[in-house]
């Protein structure tokens, strides 16, 4: 298969410039102009749109068990979702489950996908178990094609793991040329908190922002950039929400630590009050971490715009508002009696680049190719996908978004492809919207029609030894 895309306007993280794109067999093999035409099978006329690099989402969690239910997006409802939205590529996480292997999760996970992928996905581990065992095995993820791990500061009981086994893990990863990522919150003090809240009769949603405070998040970020100064390894922060744990990045990179950012498309726009209604609606915002006040919100910004956070993931963990209808899982009326029994997690995989193109560019705080870099290509960047993954050049798949940035869209959950009965953003009216989406040179999504495959995606391993950025 052979084919053109003329007249568009490319836009990766370091240039905007105007040439064809020649696609063989999935791959760019060339850049310019007046290719000839009578030898492909298809011309895609891009006038008046962008191309760029499809969006790599690097933290998603489809059909996960968590909170005592599943997430309702599996490898297909959550990829086509994902196309529609622009995105062509993720990374989920393979949890371990304790007293079995890492490697057992990987496989578990690539089981889940096979089959049902539509867009091109990597995973990556998580270490629950905290034994020694569980350290050392950590080379081994890669002949899985799996080069970063997952600790857990939180979640007591459940994945947590203690400050020691998180060392060990980030040197044994640092060893061997692999990422760190951390949930940071501290896990210890959010069950005190948690026990004494529910001993005062404290169930309304509100409270679970009392539990999950900026000072429970920015201890927790602060330990863990201590961590990375006392052993020079590369740790990535996942979901970065509140205002000092951004500052304990900043500090951290200005020192030259090899300590890497994430927001979520969530915290540049929800605040607390989300969650503090008075009704159960809260539920369908509540997340961990948590989104904060106004001002880390706005701090949330001043991170992307400085390069304190490279990559603005969503942390796609979809529940029903409403599971007990037929044919759904349990969903976040599981805690009707508490804000600790909801689960936790928001969808956001379809929303995440027209959110943050309306929110960023349209808003005059990024410019389209810092746009692109927090999008797709600084997470192909540290995640050893780069230059094949995230960018428009010769040799790369190509995975490209043709965006109208004229377009207009109210996002709702009436519309939207996401296998959950509620959106985040529901009611934001956007300008721009991703017109055309192809994945490896196929085009998954064309004028809102879906035209893509369940078993297309293909599982992608990842190298070692990335660019710490
Ligand atoms: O609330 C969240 N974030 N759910 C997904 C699991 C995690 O902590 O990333
Ligand atoms: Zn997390
Ligand atoms: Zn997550």
């Amino acid at each position: 298969m052979k084919s053109i895309i003329k007249n568009g306007k490319i836009v990766t993280a370091g240039e905007t410039f105007e040439a064809d794109i020649l696609i063989e067999e999935g791959v760019i093999t060339n850049l310019g102009k007046d290719f000839d035409e009578s030898s492909v099978d298809e011309v895609i006329d891009a006038a008046g749109l962008l191309v760029m690099p499809g969006g790599i989402d690097p933290h998603t969690h489809l059909d996960m068990p968590f909170g005592g239910t599943m997430s309702s997006d599996d490898f297909f409802t959550g990829h086509k979702a994902a196309a529609f939205g622009g995105t062509t590529f993720h990374i989920d996480f393979a949890l371990q489950s304790k007293g079995s292997t890492m490697v057992e999760a990987i496989q578990t996970w690539k089981k889940k996908a096979e089959g049902k992928a539509a867009i091109d996905y990597s995973f990556h581990v998580a270490l629950t178990d905290p034994v020694d065992s569980s350290v050392e095995e950590i080379p081994e993820l890669l002949k899985e094609g799996v080069s970063s791990l997952k600790i857990f500061m939180a979640y007591k009981n459940v994945f947590q793991v203690d400050d020691s086994t998180f060392l060990k893990a980030l040197k044994k990863s640092a060893e061997n040329g692999m990422t760190t990522m951390v949930h940071a919150e501290n896990g210890d003090a959010i069950a005190l908190i948690t026990e004494e809240l529910l001993a005062e009769g404290k169930t309304a949603m509100g409270y679970h922002n009392v539990a999950h405070s900026a000072a429970i998040e920015a201890e927790a970020t602060n330990r863990a950039v201590a961590f990375v100064e006392m052993t020079n390894a590369p740790l990535y922060i996942v979901h970065i929400a509140c205002k000092d744990g951004l500052e304990a990045v900043r500090r951290g990179r200005k020192k030259g630590l090899p300590v890497m950012g994430e927001t979520c498309i969530q915290y540049t726009y929800l605040t607390d009050a989300a969650i503090d209604t008075k009704d159960f609606e809260g539920a369908k915002y509540i997340c961990s971490p948590p989104p904060k006040g106004d001002e880390d919100r706005d701090a949330v910004w001043d991170a992307i715009r400085d390069d304190t956070v490279q990559t603005v993931a969503t942390d796609h963990c979809p529940f029903w508002f409403d599971g007990t209808k037929e044919g759904r899982t349990p969903g976040k009326e599981l805690g009707k009696e508490g804000w600790h029994k909801v689960p936790n997690g928001v969808p956001g995989i379809e929303d995440r680049l027209p959110v943050l193109w309306h929110l960023g560019v349209n808003g005059g705080k990024i410019s389209p190719n810092r746009f692109v870099e927090l999008a797709s290509t600084n997470a192909a960047k540290v995640f050893g996908l780069y230059p094949k993954k995230g960018s428009v050049s010769i040799g790369a798949d190509a995975d490209l978004m043709l965006f109208d940035p004229e377009k207009e869209h109210t996002i709702s959950a009436e519309t939207h492809h996401m296998n959950v009965d509620y959106n985040c953003y529901e009611g934001m009216k956007v300008k721009g919207w991703p017109k055309q989406v192809l994945v490896r040179g196929k085009t998954l999504v064309k004028d809102g029609e879906w035209l893509g495959e369940e078993g297309y995606g293909n599982f992608t391993p990842r190298k070692n030894f990335n660019e710490i950025i």
